[in-house]
């Protein structure tokens, strides 16, 4: 064996007693890159072979201590500064809801220096070593114990260094030689590697091209949930009636429980077929103030609470310069002044031209209580001095 391809020298003993007598000794004859080994940690041999206590906790709290400034600054610039949202009056940025994500950072950082820390302080993975091909060194796993000392050591010197470890009481001396084998990755084990990568690209790429792809056949749907039901949707067709359509009207002249208003010019605003005049029933103040708060719910976006056309949706619409919107009709026209009340009942009823119908949303009671609101609103614009009760007209100049 040249000296060359010499790694370093191993000697094997018996108990830990002699191993930390050995350690001792090599130690003081001055070698610095030597190594112990024992089947299970033992105890107070650092500082015998000179070994420093790690830094390591110190780098863990370095990185919680960034978690957790990064946890708060992060929680202070989203929800306090850069998107700055109030919800329900909470402050922007409070302590005791920033706890859960900073405690969460402060442990993965932490985590992540110990780990990875670790391993680097080490210097590890380290996927071979010299050591684990001499003959008697697998039984460090078991029962013995081991010093190696290393041939770069400036103190090594072959005869010596063996003299040195037999005269500490080692059971035996083993040489051991550096590894000469090829460090290049064979050629197969690369081949195959990409070979891998190119197949576990596929299923991606197939998934994208479904996902952003376009194709005139549907699309495979995997995992259905309740997208496909043996039921017949609105509007679609049906082989099973006659007339080829899933819906069915409702039979001839049925009624709803309590649909039934006996009054024809209650239930639709006229009177023989002739849009009617006045109102069905007595409006008193109840009915009014219905008719006030069912306006402003359901007028009041589109015509404003005033009437006047203006409400926020027609407000929005002219801002955005739509050039199919029809504006609200001003609710104090002269036409609708005079209008009969079955006029302005249908309206609210059936809609008109571009206005949707309100009967869905409206009981009937509830569109006569907005007509007569309607009234009211109309009257408050075009009132005169006649209008006001007597006794109070001298109030008004
Ligand atoms: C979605 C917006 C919108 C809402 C809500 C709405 N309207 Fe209208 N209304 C319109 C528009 C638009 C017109 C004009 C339609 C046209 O000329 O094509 C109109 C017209 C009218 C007219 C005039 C009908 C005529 O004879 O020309 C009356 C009266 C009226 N609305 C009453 C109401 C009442 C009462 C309500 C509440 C139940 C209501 N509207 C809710 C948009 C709305």
């Amino acid at each position: 064996m040249s000296a060359s391809n010499l790694h370093g020298l191993v000697a094997y003993y018996a108990d830990v007693d002699s191993l930390l007598a050995a350690v001792r000794r090599v130690r003081e004859a001055g070698y610095q890159r030597f190594d112990a080994h024992s089947p299970f940690p033992v105890h107070g041999i650092d500082p015998v072979m000179g070994i420093r206590p790690t830094v390591l906790p110190w780098l863990v709290l370095g990185a919680g201590l960034t978690g957790c400034a990064g946890a708060l600054l992060m929680q202070w610039w989203t929800n306090g500064h850069d998107y700055a949202f109030l919800i329900s009056g909470k402050p922007l940025f409070g302590l005791p809801a920033a706890i859960p994500v900073t405690f969460e950072l402060i442990i993965l950082l932490s985590a992540f220096m110990t780990f990875f820390g670790m391993l680097a302080l080490n210097t590890l993975p380290l996927l071979s070593n010299p050591l684990l091909r001499t003959a008697g060194f697998g039984r460090v796993t078991a029962d013995r114990f081991a010093i190696s000392i290393e041939a770069a050591d400036a103190c090594f010197e072959s005869h010596a260094t063996r003299e040195l470890l037999a005269g500490t009481g080692a059971l035996s001396v083993e040489a051991c030689e550096s590894d000469e084998s090829s460090a290049v990755v064979p050629k197969w084990i690369k081949q195959l590697t990409m070979i891998g990568a190119a197949i576990a690209l596929i299923p991606p790429a197939l998934i994208a091209m479904e996902r952003y792809g376009t194709r005139t056949t549907p699309r495979i749907h995997v995992i259905t949930d309740m997208d496909f039901q043996s039921k017949a949707k609105a509007q679609s067709a049906s082989l099973l009636f006659e007339d080829g359509r899933a819906m069915r009207r409702p039979v001839e002249g049925t009624l709803a429980v309590g649909e039934w208003i006996e009054d024809e010019y209650r239930a639709t605003g006229k009177v023989a077929g002739q849009l009617g005049t006045g109102f069905p029933y007595e409006i008193d103040r109840a009915v009014m103030e219905r008719g006030r708060q069912r306006f402003d719910i359901y007028c009041g976006v589109c015509h404003g609470l005033d009437g006047l056309g203006r409400g926020p949706i027609a407000v929005r619409a002219e801002s955005l310069e739509e050039s199919a919107w029809v504006p609200p009709t001003n609710l104090h026209d002269e036409r609708l002044l005079t209008v009969p009340e079955g006029h302005l009942f249908e309206v609210i009823t059936n809609g008109v031209r571009n206005m949707p119908a309100y009967a869905a949303q409206l009981s009937v009671d509830d569109r006569w209580a907005v007509v007569a609101y309607l009234r009211a609103l109309q009257r408050s614009r075009n009132a005169s001095i006649e209008d006001v009760p007597t006794d109070q007209q001298r109030n008004f100049k």
